[in-house]
């Protein structure tokens, strides 16, 4: 039987990339998304992924979105893929209250809710990967991201604690950190700011969404399975 793998925001950006790679490396996957319907559509037809809507800021919507998935499957799931994510970019200052709130709870909360839900059936069954997506900007920090930074450092402290209490599990939980990738999130970027930001990645350009891709189908593969609580840096040299 094959392994599942679960992918949020799994239609989209990276995490497109993350769901076909997996698909391509002999997962069944099911990939996760929120309001997109037309793209989730779309990305089903054209790769044959199951897709599935619902919030993963809200812990009710991921409860009953993991039990659909689980249906789907007729199993668990084995693989979880934390990746969805969104910034609300501003300077400290002018920074709304909200676009705190929303970005802590879809980029760090998220984490905790969806692994907090297969986490139990991973222990009873003695095996499970959780790969959770942070970011350079979680590494370094970023101008204008106090919100994005703080809950991508927020996935390394969570996966390094999750990491130890699953470790004589049979579970690894793992973080990769891309740099700046190619998709509509940087493509948001003033063209200036943009241009800086390519001259600090000692690589000379930005990654494509299937280099982050591979390094999660790395750290979801049995040649993994002593790699535990590590962040992976997927970012062309940057502040290394
Ligand atoms: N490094 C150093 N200083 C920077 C900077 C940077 N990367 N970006 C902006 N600044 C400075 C500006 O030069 C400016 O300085 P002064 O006040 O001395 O003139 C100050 O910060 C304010 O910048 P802006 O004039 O641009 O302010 P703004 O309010 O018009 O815009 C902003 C603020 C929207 C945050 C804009 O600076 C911006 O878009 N920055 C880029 C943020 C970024 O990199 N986001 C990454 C998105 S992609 C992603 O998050 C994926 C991932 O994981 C990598």
């Amino acid at each position: 039987m094959k392994k599942t793998a679960l992918v949020t925001g799994g239609t989209r950006g990276i995490g497109s990339g993350i769901s076909k790679a997996l698909q391509a490396a002999g997962y069944e996957v099911a990939a996760n998304y929120n309001k997109d319907k037309a793209t989730a559509d779309k990305f089903h037809e054209e790769t044959g992924i199951s897709v599935f809507s619902w919030d993963v800021s809200n812990f009710d919507d991921c409860q009953r979105g993991i039990e659909e998935v689980c249906n789907h499957f007729g199993k668990s799931v084995d693989i979880l893929v934390n990746n969805a994510g969104i910034t609300k970019d501003s300077m400290l200052h002018k920074m709304p209250v909200e676009d705190w709130i929303k970005v802590i709870n879809t980029n760090l909360n998220s984490a905790f809710f969806m692994s907090r839900l297969v986490i139990p059936t991973m222990r009873d069954q003695k095996f499970g990967r959780i790969i959770n997506i942070s970011s350079v900007n979680g590494v370094k920090g970023q101008v204008g991201q106090t919100n994005y930074s703080a809950a991508k450092a927020g996935i390394i402290g969570f996966t390094k604690a999750l990491a130890l209490e699953c470790a004589n599990k049979g579970i690894t939980v793992n973080a990769v950190a891309p740099g700046y990738i190619a998709t509509d999130m940087t493509n948001a970027i003033r063209e200036d700011i943009r241009e800086k930001i390519t001259q600090g990645i000692p690589v000379g350009r930005f990654g494509n969404i299937e280099e982050i891709a591979q390094a999660v189908v790395f750290l979801a593969s049995d040649g993994a399975s002593f790699i535990t609580g590590t962040t992976l840096n997927v970012n062309g040299g940057q502040y290394l």
